[in-house]
């Protein structure tokens, strides 16, 4: 069976290739490598032994992606190419509107035209908006997005959701991630994020290095236990897991939501203790207001993927950490040689 990846080079997109070819699927990879690099793809065929196809270039170019379709024949389609910086999407909102929309729409209409109707996308956490009830099941009410990345979200699942209204052969399946960290257990590949990062493993991870002094707590006057925001942490390795399930046990065409985490919350506070136990010392931190947009708490229910995909998360926040620590000390500088 041969799935099309895209944004196959990026932080999930890449571990999902090594699960995929580690399950013999075939797999075919388009990526502008705008948040990523092709060492990435290099090192994914280090660790599998096995070749990718990878076509360089933007999922929104209709004769690059016809050109895919017609050259190769695609069972189906894993979307993770978009772009995903919360607040960078405040800033620059019809730059993520015309990238992640747009992609999807230049995407399912080459499927469309080609007989490919099965499309797995990469959803978030993010379109429960502030959720109402912990945990979060996949019967939450969507909405209430804060974001333009967060509502490119939630229009991208009601365009796939729409595209099934519309002709019931398509097999939509929407992942909705909570907060993939960690790496592959080889210490090749991991999260690359270039510049500053906004997001708190790969904080924690440059603080780890050295990189930056000290971490930034925002805000310890949340209702949580400790007062810091609860996430439900999962590991990238279980999450491309998740795909491959989808990928195998998603055979009926319909819509089919699932959530992927963990089911456990963790606390900013709980994650620095657990890197600095992997790494080997006390990282400082310190605290600081809240950051705009933040939630308290957010975790999953996942209990419809285990029952439904035979899919559950086998690795705890230690192995998170330990994991994300043989990358980024091994790569301090990422892809970036
Ligand atoms: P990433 O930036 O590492 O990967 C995205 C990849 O897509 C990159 O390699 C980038 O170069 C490529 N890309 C972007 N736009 C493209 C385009 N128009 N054409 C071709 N390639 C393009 O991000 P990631 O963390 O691996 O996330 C993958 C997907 O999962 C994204 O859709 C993201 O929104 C979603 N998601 C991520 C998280 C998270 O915390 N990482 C959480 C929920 C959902
Ligand atoms: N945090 C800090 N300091 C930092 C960064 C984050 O204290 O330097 C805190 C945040 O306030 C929050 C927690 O760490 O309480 C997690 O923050 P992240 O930025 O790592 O993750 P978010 O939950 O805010 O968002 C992430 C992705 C979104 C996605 C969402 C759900 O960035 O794209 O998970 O999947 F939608």
């Amino acid at each position: 069976m041969t799935i099309l990846v895209t944004g196959g080079a990026g932080y999930i997109g890449s571990h999902t290739c090594v699960e995929l070819l580690n399950k013999d699927f075939d797999v075919i990879v388009i990526d502008n490598f705008s948040n990523s690099s092709e060492e990435c793809i290099a090192r994914i065929e280090k660790i599998t032994a096995k070749p990718i196809k990878l076509y360089v270039g933007d999922v929104r170019d209709r004769k690059l992606m016809d050109s895919i379709f017609t050259e190769n024949k695609i069972d189906a389609v894993i979307h993770f190419a978009g772009l995903k910086a919360v607040g960078e999407s405040c800033q620059k909102p019809i730059e993520y509107y015309d990238n992640n929309l747009y992609s999807t729409i230049v995407l399912t209409e080459t499927m469309k035209a080609h007989g490919c109707k099965n499309i797995v996308f990469s959803s978030s956490a993010t379109v429960y908006g502030t959720p109402k009830v912990l945990p979060l099941t996949e019967d939450c009410e969507v909405g209430g997005t804060t974001n333009p990345y967060g509502t490119s979200k939630l229009m991208q699942e009601r365009i796939l959701s729409d595209l099934y209204l519309s002709d019931e052969n398509w097999t939509v399946t929407l992942l909705r991630y909570f907060n993939p960290i960690g790496a592959h257990e080889s210490g090749l590949i991991g999260e690359d994020p270039h510049g500053i990062p906004n997001n708190l493993a790969p904080y924690v991870a440059k603080v780890a290095i050295g990189k930056y002094k000290e971490v930034g707590v925002f805000g310890n006057d949340y209702d949580t236990p400790d007062g810091t925001g609860v996430r439900d942490y999962i590991h990238v390795v279980d999450l491309a897991k998740g795909h491959v399930c989808a990928i195998e046990k998603v055979t009926k065409p319909g819509v089919y939501v699932y959530n992927l985490g963990t089911g456990v919350g963790y606390s900013v506070l709980e994650v620095i203790k657990a890197f600095s136990k992997a790494c080997g010392k006390d990282l400082p931190y310190v605290i600081k207001p809240r950051r705009a947009g933040d939630i308290s708490s957010s975790y999953a229910n996942c209990d419809k993927a285990y029952k439904e995909l035979g899919w559950k998360a086998e690795l705890n926040l230690n192995d998170m950490c330990r994991s994300m620590w043989k990358w980024q000390s091994g790569n301090p500088d990422g892809y970036r040689k």
